[in-house]
């Protein structure tokens, strides 16, 4: 499991000259978050609107802005050592697996597609194998003049990708196409391209966040779950390599990048979701917060207020893990429980009925385990009888646990096998 932390995935950041060049700062940030190394390469121009200096001190390495550093004894980046002299734009792409290029001028685009290299982004993408993905920026008329479009098509018809840029107001002070597409979007389109770590790995199947069921067109019962558990499940695996997907309902946070993901809002989408997903997820990490009951009939049109006494028939909701637990042939599920004041004996109860091999317990009452919150304080209780109470920590970090707890699960003798 470790392995991908020791060699991090090495993405080069190409910044060319555009007013969005400050958002490769923030791109840089959301690499780093999603444990991926990146080393940036800027043309003269991008370096008037975004100092080395910054893309440097964010990514943790020397920023290469000469083509010439061999002959001027400047330094360049190798991965992992920084030395003087070398060949740059050759040696930073060698090792790394994607080059994402954001913002990218029409200029730089065009360079690209003629095979014109005269400065250290355009030269190193062109004495480069690794795949290449645009985030193109830029005015409107530049955007749609049709060199531009020919540039961008004939660098399609090559295998290069790209992120469309979006309708907004510009720099410039005209509203159209040609704005950047936003870091989140453009990191989570480059690791999409990276693809899982360790694709050996058995996938892993999250649920998020929580079901909203329609009362009437406008009004719908539901919780607190703010999804930040189950992302840092998904995000946790994916740091480790494993192939994951997401099933989310409402959620109140922003989505983790570079993950699959399928939307479903109500118990019985979600149940029909994970129907199909379980089949090819050997990992089940259930932490959803399904509403428990729906109405019966949810009015077609809105229900009118001041009506004294109103009665709503509820229905309740499918249990979903107890349904997949009966054909989970050898499938590992994780469930979460939900207990305020203790609760020890009604998780173990719940995980025996719902065919959990691990139940995690919280008590969204405790202090530093709110709904919303980044930490969480929780007891892992095994389908054998163990019970580990874990102290108060990230989400993130307790998301690791978990996975370390399925890792030992997935090696035990004993269970393997044993499931129908
Ligand atoms: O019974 P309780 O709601 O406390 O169980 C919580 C666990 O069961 C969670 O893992 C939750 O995702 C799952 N669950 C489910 N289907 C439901 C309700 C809860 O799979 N209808």
């Amino acid at each position: 499991m470790e392995s991908t932390e020791r060699n991090p995935r090495r993405v080069v950041l190409g910044v060319s000259g555009s007013i969005a060049a400050y958002k490769a700062a923030e791109i840089i940030r959301l690499f780093r978050k999603a444990r991926v190394d990146v080393h940036v390469v800027m043309t003269p121009s991008a370096q008037r609107f975004i100092a080395p200096l910054t893309l440097g001190t964010l990514s943790g390495h020397p920023v290469t802005v000469d083509m010439f550093a061999a002959e001027t004894g400047g330094a360049y980046m190798e991965w992992g050592r920084e030395e003087k002299g070398g060949i740059a734009h050759i040696q930073a792409s060698r090792e790394s697996e994607l080059i994402v290029v954001a913002p990218a001028t029409g200029n730089l685009i065009g360079k690209v597609a003629h095979g014109i290299a005269d400065e250290p982004l355009s030269t190193m993408i062109l004495a480069s194998s690794v795949r290449v993905l645009f985030a193109p920026a830029m005015n409107t008329r530049m955007w749609e003049n049709p060199a531009t479009q020919a540039n961008v098509r004939a660098l399609i018809g090559r295998g290069y990708r790209f992120v469309d840029p979006e309708e907004g107001d510009l720099a410039c002070g005209e509203f159209g196409r040609g704005k950047m597409a936003e870091p989140r979007e453009i990191v989570d389109q480059a690791l999409r391209l990276l693809g899982p770590g360790r694709p050996e790995l058995p996938a892993v199947l999250v649920t998020a966040g929580r079901t909203e069921e329609a009362l009437d067109p406008v009004r719908y019962v539901s919780n607190r779950s703010s999804g930040k558990m189950g992302f840092a499940i998904a995000e946790a695996a994916r740091d480790l390599g494993y192939p994951v997907t997401l099933v989310h309902g409402a959620v109140s946070e922003p989505l983790p990048l570079g993950i699959e993901r399928v939307e479903a809002r109500t118990a019985l989408a979600m149940m029909q979701a994970l129907k199909k997903l379980s089949k090819s997820h050997p990992i089940l990490i259930m932490a959803a917060a399904v509403a428990d009951y729906r109405a019966e009939k949810p009015s077609k049109s809105k229900i009118a207020s001041g009506k004294k006494g109103l009665a709503i028939d509820l229905a309740p909701n499918p249990d979903i893990l107890e349904g997949l637990a009966r054909d989970r042939a050898g499938r590992i599920t994780v469930g979460f429980a939900l207990e305020t004041g203790g609760g020890l004996a009604r998780a173990r109860e719940k995980m025996r009925r719902k065919g959990c091999d691990l139940m995690v317990m919280n008590d969204p009452t405790r202090p530093g385990s709110a709904f919303g919150g980044d930490t969480n304080e929780v007891v892992l209780l095994r389908y054998d009888g163990g019970e580990e109470r874990l102290p108060l920590m990230t989400k993130y970090e307790v998301a690791r646990e978990i996975l370390a707890r399925i890792e030992l699960l997935a090696t035990a003798p004993a269970r393997k096998g044993k499931k129908k």
